[in-house]
């Protein structure tokens, strides 16, 4: 499929498709538990969840780690994956609290999904959809935390309105992301073989 924007979603589809279900077979970025510790997340929090919730692991980074969510708010993780972060959050937040996921990537939800019910937690849900056109009202929600999904949004500004249009007045806005330095040459965009190098 060329790599052209039109075709953008449905790249990032196939490729985290393949992390929720072959996470062992991705080789162009760190995916997994040891990849969470490495990013600072609770040894000891990581060791004790199964391996299919921290398996497809593939954040950048620890919002969780920006500010831990009080109980009884109200979380949006954008570009859930399996789940991970949605999880660890639900257990801040408590049964008056609650979580909800949301990720284009039909083999995430379902895993992520699956996830939450092995564990037996009922206060978190996961939406498929994208985040450009968030599946929630306005003024929702406390705390928005992402994990490595705004480098693959191609309309960055979309996304951003979409967080202060669902956060409450006085909400919290949590991200962990990677960044592009300005002054990249087109050369050196040529040498990566693709998007995620
Ligand atoms: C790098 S993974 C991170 C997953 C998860 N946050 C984690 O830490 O494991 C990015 C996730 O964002 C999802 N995603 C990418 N673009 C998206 C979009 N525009 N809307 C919703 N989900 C998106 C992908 O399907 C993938 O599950």
């Amino acid at each position: 499929m060329p790599e052209t924007p039109e075709h953008f979603p449905d790249i990032v589809r196939e490729r985290f498709a393949k992390v929720a279900r072959s996470p062992d077979q991705e080789s162009k970025f760190p995916v997994g538990p040891e990849s969470a510790k490495k990013l600072g997340y609770d040894e000891g929090e990581i060791d004790d969840l199964p391996a299919s919730v921290t398996e497809s692991f593939c954040g950048v980074g620890n919002p969780l780690s920006l500010g831990e969510p009080a109980a009884g708010q109200i979380v949006l993780d954008l570009g859930s994956g399996a789940g991970l972060d949605s999880i660890l959050a639900a257990r801040r937040v408590g049964r008056s609290g609650k979580v909800i996921g949301v990720d284009m990537t039909q083999e995430m939800i379902d895993k992520a999904r699956q996830n939450v019910h092995v564990l037996g937690i009922t206060n978190v849900e996961f939406r498929l959809g994208n985040i450009e056109a968030l599946p929630l009202e306005d003024a929702s929600v406390d705390v928005v935390m992402t994990n490595g999904v705004f480098n693959l949004c191609p309309d960055k500004s979309k996304v951003l309105a979409e967080v202060f249009r669902v956060l409450r007045p006085g909400g919290r806005f949590q991200m962990a992301d990677i960044l592009l330095h300005d002054d990249v040459t087109p050369e050196e965009v040529a040498t990566k073989g693709s998007w995620s190098d």
